[in-house]
């Protein structure tokens, strides 16, 4: 096979190296095509380029793979624990007992915020989105640890900053809930599990016992590690770029929180849940609306569905849809959503638009039935993926960071009005 791909412009050639990756991805590497050429390429969306090379995560969409650090997908939902997993992504390797003991009891220790960050959640309206909240609270703890902000901050800086980042965003996470209820904040409990603390803090009473149901505590275990990494999506490029200026971590982590907020993205989960309802309060005609989505005239598009990179199946939404039986038979909860979900699905997929152009469920379409079942409100499902995917977009920027990759900075061919001279007011039509 040849290691160079040849561009004919105007009868010019260029020759431009290839890149093949451990998967026998095969790139053509245009990182020196303007100095040799003058040319760019344009790509909007950037369906068809590579922004780095990476050993984080490996998928194939046409087959349906999905692997951390080489690791299946499906070993590590069944077999590992969320923490284990973020350690994985973040540092490469699964972790000894040492290692996994140190990384535990950093997170443990890190759960608490400042007391005067509790001031922050007053000032917001009550009905305000977690989304909304969580990405000015991730931000807003670099203003409590300025060390962060530092550009030569030594390992130990950030992996320190790693360990607060994993450790507070589910305790900033359950403020945010407790905050829109009116309810009184609940403390972190060191003696429990990263799952079971979160559980606490969001669903505990002061003065009351909270008893953790296990079955909960494996489904949303589960649900975080199928949403920890899925290479360059949109939110994890965000905080990549972001990081490339140097910003710190926080501030990274915060703009990958916001990219995952769009309905296009991570907020897909809740408005899957929406769009189901609303199907439902419509009177479940599934024909109508899976004809809506297909009406290049109408804006409605079939939520949950659809992917940049699967076009076959998102091995994520086999393992969510086989856990939601599993799950909501065990709570004895029977949530019509399910029924109709299901049911759209079949109906979708019998549909030339849907199967022509490779749209299947994806991670969200059935993930908001788990979250709604094991009581996570409709609005704090992104923020659930957001806890899930934060030791992933870690994992991204720790590895543009030492990979010493350059800041961000894309080209773009102009199409605006060429060269012209000042009007005056008066001159003007
Ligand atoms: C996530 O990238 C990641 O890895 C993301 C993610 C992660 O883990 O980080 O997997 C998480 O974001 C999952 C996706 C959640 N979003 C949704 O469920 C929203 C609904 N789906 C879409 O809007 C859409 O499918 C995207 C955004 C997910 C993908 O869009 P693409 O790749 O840009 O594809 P496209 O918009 O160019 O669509 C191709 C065709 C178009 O029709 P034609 O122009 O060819 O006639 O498919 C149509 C689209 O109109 N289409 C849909 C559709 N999705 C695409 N039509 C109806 N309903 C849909 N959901």
């Amino acid at each position: 096979m040849s290691d160079t791909a040849k561009l004919i412009v105007n009868g010019e050639t260029h020759e431009l190296p290839l890149v093949v990756g451990t998967e026998n991805e095969i790139a053509v590497d245009i990182s020196k095509l303007r100095s040799s050429s003058g040319l760019i390429t344009l790509d909007p969306g950037f369906k068809n380029t590579g922004s780095t090379k990476s050993a984080v995560t490996f998928l194939n969409g046409e087959k349906g793979i999905l692997r951390y650090r080489g690791y299946p997908i499906e070993q590590l939902a069944e077999k590992s624990d969320f923490l284990e997993v973020a350690y994985l992504l973040v540092h490469g390797e699964l972790p000894n007992e040492k290692q996994m003991d140190f990384f535990t009891s950093n997170i443990t220790n890190h759960t608490l915020i400042h007391e005067d960050m509790k001031r922050f959640y007053e000032a917001f309206p009550s009905n305000a989105h977690p989304m909304g909240i969580l990405s000015s609270m991730i931000s807003s703890l670099s203003t409590f640890y300025p060390e962060s902000q530092n550009p030569n901050r030594s390992v130990e800086d950030i992996e320190l900053t790693i360990h607060r980042l994993i450790a507070k965003i589910t305790t900033l996470a359950a403020l945010s809930y407790k905050s829109s209820k009116g309810h009184p904040y609940i403390y972190p409990d060191n003696s429990l599990s990263y799952v079971e603390n979160f559980l606490y803090m969001m669903f505990a009473v002061p003065s009351e016992d909270y008893e953790l149901d296990p079955i909960v505590v494996d489904a949303l275990n589960k649900l975080l590690i199928l949403h920890a990494d899925h290479e360059q999506n949109c939110s994890a490029s965000t905080v990549r770029i972001v990081g490339s200026s140097q910003a710190n971590l926080y501030s990274s982590i915060s703009a990958g929180v916001s990219a995952l907020w769009g309905p296009l993205h991570g907020g897909a989960n809740q408005a899957v849940i929406e769009m189901l309802e609303m199907i439902m309060k419509d009177g479940g005609d599934l024909q109508k609306w899976i004809d809506k989505a297909k009406d290049k005239n109408d804006s409605f598009r079939l939520m949950g569905f659809g992917h940049r990179v699967y076009k076959n199946f998102d091995p994520r939404a086999t393992i969510i849809k086989k856990s939601c039986d599993e799950i909501l038979e065990k709570m004895g909860v029977n949530d019509k959503a399910l029924e109709i979900a299901k049911k759209l699905e079949e109906v979708a997929l019998k549909d030339e638009y849907f199967v022509s152009r490779g749209l299947y469920p994806n991670v969200d379409f059935y993930s908001g039935i788990i979250y709604r079942a094991i009581g996570i409100p409709t609005e704090m499902f992104t923020v659930l993926f957001a806890i899930g995917r934060l030791p992933g977009w870690i994992a991204q920027w720790k590895e543009m960071l030492e990979n010493g990759e350059p800041i961000g900075r894309p080209r773009q061919v102009y199409v605006g009005a060429t060269k012209r001279d000042y009007v005056s007011m008066d001159k003007r039509s």
